[in-house]
């Protein structure tokens, strides 16, 4: 008898411990209601997987799943039906689907709101989607086929931190103060591979993370970064910008720690900010590097060693360039922290 007991309990215990604290009767009722075409590990009931099954619609979700999996189906519909007993959703994968604007079900995104993060790239959309969850914190539409983004389509959204637009239509009238309305707390954004041909306009302050790499963007207004004061990242890779584009001192911000320009037609190193670690300037057109004309601190500031306006330039890359060798000495003299310049 007590050996039944002991056998008893500690299935028990196993049972808690593999429900991950979500109550047995919906521990029971997440696995029975899992559907056949899915994967609802046992010792991980809030997990559904559905990904690369060919699926063509959205099975019936379990009404306990926290993550969902359905990338890599050919799902034409986000189906609000499918998705209408699984209210408590954080984190939807929907990557590599064949949704287009007509495939979102009204009311099918605004059902989950609980959500976090919304991954739906690689899909069909042509316009970025009305009636987010106003919870999300991350939404990635990459590779869609994305021109539009509707007015106050972010209006409330103020906890997303990354918006991932990459490998899209965007053109310059597309991104602008009334289609961001509302990111208040963007960290993130990404508006590489689109057909930008100026800086995009409307970012909000709080916008630390800048790629807009491939794009035809070929100048910079001078008092461009004043509204964005936290830029810390900035890649502008693949364009066309030119020294004329480039006022002097256009990348003089405070906290911008790296800046890539790589593949663009420079033909003279830009400003270089006191507080830059890292910078890209390969494959432009720089013929020559005048250490003492690119110092952004005096000559005095750098005989001091411990003195705290030592430019932090840590990683420079001129490759691709045709500088000949060897690297002034002017250089090393100025950025005394620099590990490593390609040249
Ligand atoms: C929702 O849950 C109810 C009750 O368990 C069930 O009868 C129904 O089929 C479920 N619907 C979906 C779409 O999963
Ligand atoms: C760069 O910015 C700093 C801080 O705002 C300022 O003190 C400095 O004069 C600027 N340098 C140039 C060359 O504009
Ligand atoms: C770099 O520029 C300064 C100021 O324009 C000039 O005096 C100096 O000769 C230049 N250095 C080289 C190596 O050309
Ligand atoms: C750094 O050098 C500058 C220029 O010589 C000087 O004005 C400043 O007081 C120095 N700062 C420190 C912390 O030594």
């Amino acid at each position: 008898m007590s050996l039944l007991l002991g056998v008893f309990s500690a299935f028990c215990l196993l049972g808690a411990a593999l429900s991950q604290d979500m109550p047995y009767e919906d521990y029971l009722a997440q696995i029975q209601a899992c559907p056949s075409e899915c994967h609802c590990p046992r010792n991980f009931p809030s997990s559904v997987y559905c990904d690369n099954k060919g699926l063509k619609r959205i099975p019936k979700i379990p009404p306990h799943t926290l993550y969902l999996y359905l990338q890599n189906n050919l799902i034409e519909v986000l189906s609000k039906e499918a998705l209408s007993n699984a209210t408590k959703l954080r984190w939807v994968n929907v990557n590599r689907n064949r949704i287009t604007d007509g495939g979102l079900e009204e009311g099918a995104l605004g059902a989950m709101p609980q959500l976090l993060q919304l991954y739906m790239s690689d899909n069909l959309l042509t316009s970025v989607p009305v009636g987010l969850p106003r919870s999300l914190e991350q939404l990635q539409l990459s590779r869609n086929r994305i021109s539009k983004i509707p007015a106050g389509v972010f209006s409330g959204m103020d906890q997303l931190s990354l918006l991932d637009l990459q490998g899209n239509k965007l053109m310059d009238d597309a991104v602008t103060e009334v289609s961001l309305k509302g990111l208040s707390g963007l960290v993130q954004m990404n508006l590489a591979k689109n057909q930008l041909s100026s800086m995009p306009t409307g970012l909000p302050p709080s916008t630390t993370q800048l790629f807009l790499d491939g794009n035809n963007i070929e100048g910079i207004p001078s008092e461009y970064f004043k509204g964005l004061p936290k830029v810390a990242f900035l890649r502008l890779n693949r364009n066309k910008l030119s020294n004329g584009g480039v006022p002097r001192n256009v990348f003089n911000l405070s906290n911008i720690l790296e800046l890539q320009l790589s593949h663009n037609q420079l033909t003279e190193v830009p400003f270089i900010a006191q507080g830059l670690e890292h910078l890209h300037l390969d494959h432009n057109r720089i013929k020559s590097v005048n250490g003492s004309n690119i110092c952004p601190v005096s000559a005095e500031a750098l005989e001091d060693y411990a003195n705290e306006s030592t430019p932090k330039l840590r990683y420079l890359r001129l490759d691709g360039n045709g500088i000949p060798p060897p690297i002034p000495r002017d250089v090393v003299t100025c950025f005394r922290l620099l590990r490593s310049i390609v040249i």
